[in-house]
């Protein structure tokens, strides 16, 4: 089975959020089922650690794209753990970010329309196309397009997975033209509310369709979690399956983490307080052990759930909890992070901005509780990689969310976290009024610690999953 992975970051190379980790993680587990003979296609950005590349495939691949020519220079790397190329075209990707660009529509047209030309001078035709969000699903358009005249195509199957279908690639349907989609049935596709939506295009083109948990599956298919998809998702939810995201627990693991203090297991959970001690003097909070600490790392977006974070302040400052932030994104949260750690700076310890890896690493390891109260959440990361840190998720019964963490039950002590369901400050307080009670009983906690730490979110089913969807995709 040949699987081409398309995805417009990865780790180690590049990364802004979950599928990042995904496509880094996901393509190296396929690639171990020794089942699968995969590759991953990214940009070459600015920002890609040059001493990761392993040598130059094509020194100059002509790509002829839209009446114009390109010469791109097509990398090579196996530091993700799976044969990757990587698109050097300086134009388009040498900038200091990844998103973010007027022009992201062509960047990532572009993108996918010269993947598709180094596959056909790579060796055979893949039989699987797995196309990740809105950059790469220009590719299963034009795969679609392209294999009814092209023999070497003809028998790709396009695979294309939503990781957040509130993310469309939304621009003005008068560019596509420019992009090399000029007939009228292929702008059709496009065509949404009057404007372009490259995932529209895509989520119609593509043989079958995928997102990252089993009940953001079903969530896309209602008005309210739709994005104006969901009649689309709904007449297409037989070619529709949900896929839990698993995480990489060779990269996420208490007992080797170069980042952390001192490493620990479920067997042995004595390390944590050293990570504890070491995250407080970190943020320059003052060292007591013994208070709790709520932490969450995100993306600062209202999707994240700081409308309801900032509507509880006051209640969360009066638990006498620390409260430690770590994300970068809207100004309006920025601001009110910021705000909350000058209210009370020796309880909140705040960092905006893309911080390193290891920030990340020392925030799981160091806190005692996690909050993640999403409006809505594909699947989530956050909250496997704190079960796996003995730190205990408390998060909005939503999306991946919901399918990953289980409810505590005091009698039977069973679950590995706190859930709530309702949109609501008091709802989430709840919650977490309900684990700061369990942290005050060491044993409870320690239940609850060790359930979530013995838990199994490794990637290996995950990627068993998504070799039966490609064995079922290709007949
Ligand atoms: P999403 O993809 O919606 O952002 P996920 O929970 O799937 O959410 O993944 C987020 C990933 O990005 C996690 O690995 C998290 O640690 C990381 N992350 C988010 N914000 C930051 C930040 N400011 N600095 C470092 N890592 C971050
Ligand atoms: C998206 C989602 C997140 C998911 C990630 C990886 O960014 O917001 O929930 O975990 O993709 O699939």
């Amino acid at each position: 089975m040949r699987v081409a992975v398309l995805s417009p970051e990865a780790v180690p190379y590049s990364k802004t959020g979950g599928l990042g980790d995904v496509a880094g993680a996901l393509t190296k587990a396929l690639r171990r089922t020794g089942r699968a003979d995969v590759a991953l296609f990214v940009p070459l950005y600015e920002r890609v650690e040059r001493s990761l590349l392993d040598k130059v495939v094509f020194e100059g691949l002509e790509v002829e794209w839209a009446g114009r020519r390109y010469i791109v220079k097509v990398w090579y790397s196996e530091a993700s753990g799976a044969p990757t190329f990587l698109l050097d075209l300086p134009d388009y990707f040498a900038r200091p970010g990844i998103y973010g660009y007027g022009d992201d529509h062509e960047r990532f047209a572009f993108f996918s329309h010269a993947t598709l030309v180094s596959l056909k001078l790579l060796g055979g035709p893949p039989d699987i196309l797995h196309c990740n969000d809105w950059p790469c699903a220009f590719a299963v358009v034009e795969l679609s397009r392209w294999r009814a005249h092209d023999p070497f195509f003809a028998q790709t199957r396009t695979l294309l997975s939503i990781h957040n279908l509130a993310y469309q690639g939304i621009f003005d349907a008068s560019l596509l033209p420019k992009l090399g989609f000029q007939d009228q049935q292929t702008i059709d596709l496009f065509l949404k509310d009057g404007a372009a939506s490259a995932l529209k295009a895509g989520l119609m083109a593509a043989d079958w369709l995928s997102t990252v948990s089993r009940r953001y599956a079903l969530e896309i298919q209602t008005p309210e979690q739709g994005y104006g998809l969901d009649w689309l998702l709904r007449a297409r939810r037989d070619r529709l399956v949900g896929i839990t995201n698993g995480i990489d627990y060779e990269v996420w693991d208490p007992e080797t983490d170069p980042f952390i203090a001192a490493h620990y297991s479920a067997a042995d959970l004595t390390g944590k307080s050293a990570c504890k001690v070491d995250l407080l003097r970190r943020f320059g909070l003052p060292l007591e052990p013994s208070r709790p600490i709520i932490a969450i790392i995100s993306r600062l977006v209202a999707q994240k759930g700081y409308d309801l974070i900032r509507e509880a302040a006051d209640a969360l400052l009066e638990t006498g909890a620390y409260f430690i932030a770590l994300g970068a994104g809207a100004r309006e949260y920025e601001e009110f992070l910021q705000s909350l750690r000058d209210r009370a700076p020796q309880q909140v310890g705040v960092y905006i901005g893309y911080a390193s890896e290891a920030l990340a690493h020392q925030i799981e390891a160091g806190a005692d509780i996690f909050l993640m109260p999403s409006l809505y959440e594909p699947c989530g990361l956050n909250q496997m990689y704190s079960m796996r840190y003995g730190t205990v998720p408390v998060v909005r019964a939503t999306g991946g969310l919901d399918d990953t963490v289980e409810e505590f039950d005091r009698a039977r002590r069973t679950g590995t976290g706190f859930k709530f369901r309702d949109y609501r400050a008091e709802a989430m307080l709840e919650s977490l009024y309900e684990a700061l009670y369990c942290y005050a009983e060491r044993d409870l906690w320690r239940a609850i610690q060790i359930n979530g730490m013995r838990q199994n979110n490794s990637w290996e089913a995950a990627a068993q999953r998504y070799l039966d969807l490609y064995r079922a995709i290709v007949g």
